[in-house]
């Protein structure tokens, strides 16, 4: 078989660390993949030069990912056309409010079997409820679409520091193919079968980080953060059972699932944001302005939809923190209640 040729969509901090590890492993695999990595580049200027020029004769990324040098093979291309046609693998990995529109402009100019990968974390937000980015990425352009998600802070995978994550994939050729291209003796994959679930994981822990943030806010320990993490690793498991049929329980103990949730309720924007409305009245919105300047938080957003869904069929009783969190972003519960609320929790009955 012909190498295959890889596309990246997306170059920010994420995309930038991923590029360089498959930038690297290309050349290492000559007979599977093309040595030529096409990385499409939202064009940006940065200190009077175009983003992508730095790139391209730097081999860096100054701005998302600065202090790391990208191998030379990996080429930024401004224009989402050029870069994705005659690609046999696109690698999706942008902040997921510019999926749908980068996807109408790739419609039509897709090589017929390519086959994506998203590693965006976080659901749509349709109005109509949630929708998962890579049945989006999959209906848009009429490709199969695995995901990768796990504990995969993008500075410390540059770093090459060690770590883990999961592929889902439907198929077994697609999520190997995938696994060939993005692991190295630092970022281990597993790949499971079960993918939906795996990316429900990677927009469900934003929610249980807010609850972890609340817990530090309110000044207690290790203990109940713990028992927040696994009470909020509960009501992941639920929601898979309710949402997602035939959502697999072991998924859970990938890296997807409890690994990235003990990170994120750790470090990251949602811990930070959940610790800062116990100790503001600000809203969210002057919150996120205040502390992100510019970007948004997932959270939130996520909180409120799954709220809705299960206000729909009738099952907030068996998610307190889900719905807990969602009145405390909304600012109709006092964060001191938090704890309150998990006291009677399904999962202790
Ligand atoms: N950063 C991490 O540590 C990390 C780790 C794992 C997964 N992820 C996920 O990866 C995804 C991408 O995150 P990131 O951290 O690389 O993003 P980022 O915030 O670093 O990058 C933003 C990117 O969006 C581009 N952009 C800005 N406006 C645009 C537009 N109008 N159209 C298209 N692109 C535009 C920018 O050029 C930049 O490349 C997210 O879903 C995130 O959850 C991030």
């Amino acid at each position: 078989m012909a190498p295959k040729s890889v596309c990246i969509v997306g170059s920010g901090n994420w995309g930038s660390a991923i590029a360089k590890i498959i930038g690297y492993n290309v050349q290492r695999q000559p007979d599977a993949f093309e040595k030529k990595v096409k990385m499409y580049m939202y064009e940006e200027i940065v200190d009077g030069r175009k983003l992508t020029e730095i790139v391209n004769t730097d081999h860096e990324n100054v701005k998302y990912l600065p202090g790391i040098k990208l191998p030379e093979n990996v080429v930024a291309i401004p224009d989402v056309i050029e870069a994705c046609t005659g690609a046999d693998m696109l690698v999706f990995v942008l902040p997921h409010q510019f999926v749908k529109k980068v996807c109408e402009q790739m419609k039509g100019h897709i090589k017929p079997g390519a086959v994506a990968i998203s590693m965006i974390k976080g659901f749509a937000i349709t109005g109509g409820g949630i929708q998962l980015i890579s049945h989006i990425i999959a209906q848009e352009l009429g490709t199969e679409c695995a995901v990768l998600m796990g504990a995969n802070l993008a500075k410390e995978v540059a770093e090459e520091e060690f770590c883990e994550t999961t592929i889902g994939s439907k198929t077994d050729s697609t999520g190997q193919l995938f696994k060939d291209l993005v692991e190295t003796p630092y970022f281990r994959v597993a790949v499971v079968k079960d993918a939906d679930t795996v990316e429900m994981c990677g927009a469900l822990k934003n929610v249980v980080a807010i609850g972890a943030g609340i817990v530090d806010g309110i000044k207690q320990g290790d203990n109940t953060k713990a028992a927040v993490i696994r009470l909020g690793l509960m009501e992941m498991i639920k929601f898979g059972e309710e949402f997602f049929p035939g959502s697999r329980r072991n998924t859970f103990f990938e890296s997807c699932g409890i690994a990235d949730l003990v990170a994120t309720c750790h470090g990251g924007r949602n811990r930070m944001l959940g610790a800062a409305v116990v100790e503001s009245d600000k809203t969210i919105q002057e919150l996120e302005k205040e502390i992100l300047k510019g970007q948004s938080f997932q959270g939130p957003l996520v909180a409120r939809e799954v709220c809705s869904m299960l206000e729909e069929k009738g099952l907030c009783d068996k998610f307190p923190m889900f719905v807990a969190v969602n009145k405390i972003c909304q600012r109709v519960m006092d964060p001191k209640l938090f704890i309150s609320c998990l006291r009677n929790h399904p999962a202790h009955l």
